[in-house]
């Protein structure tokens, strides 16, 4: 079963109180409890992790490719800031969705320069707690559309008698 990472950024853990004008009322357990029932209906595992530090965050990403087969990132502020997550990210090779719960293209003019845009796969921005499920949507489908399908999926080869 393909596993996925889900990792959220610093002030993430603030979400429902933190300006919800802007990122909803929905709580971080919230968001985690529909990705998980999302998860099952989609027949794959994911496990999230939060932190508040830039270090935390890069050692997340370098361990990844021992359990995780894709991540699902929402950097929050390290998303205008930081170049050691692109560079952490370049060094697993694994597949990336970057999700923001708003459209920060919309928004302040800093806001719109992304250091991860051109090493993830794709971006999903501007739908609220939704963006984390229509990333989950997204890293799922990559990864069927890289792997092939395993033996026991395939239907059964009749057996000739002689
Ligand atoms: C955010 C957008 C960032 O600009 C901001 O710093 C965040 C949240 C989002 O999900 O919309 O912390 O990543």
């Amino acid at each position: 079963m393909a596993r996925i990472l889900l990792l959220h950024g610093p002030n993430l853990n603030m979400l429902g109180r933190r300006e919800p004008t802007v990122y909803g009322r929905q709580t971080l357990a919230d968001i985690e409890t529909a990705a998980k029932q999302l998860a099952g209906e989609l027949g794959v595992e994911i496990e999230s992790f939060q932190s508040n530090a830039e270090g935390d965050l890069v050692t997340r990403i370098q361990q990844a490719p021992e359990r995780f087969d894709a991540i699902v990132f929402n950097p929050g502020a390290y998303t205008h800031t930081s170049v050691a997550l692109r560079d952490a990210v370049l060094s697993v090779g694994l597949p990336v969705v970057e999700v923001h719960l708003s459209n920060v293209h919309k928004r302040e003019e800093f806001r719109r320069h992304s250091f991860l845009a051109d090493v993830v796969e794709g971006q999903i921005l501007g739908f609220g707690a939704d963006s984390y499920l229509l990333g989950l949507r997204a890293a799922v489908s990559l990864l069927r559309s890289r792997r092939p399908v395993p033996p026991r999926a395939r239907p059964a080869r009749k057996r000739t008698t002689r």
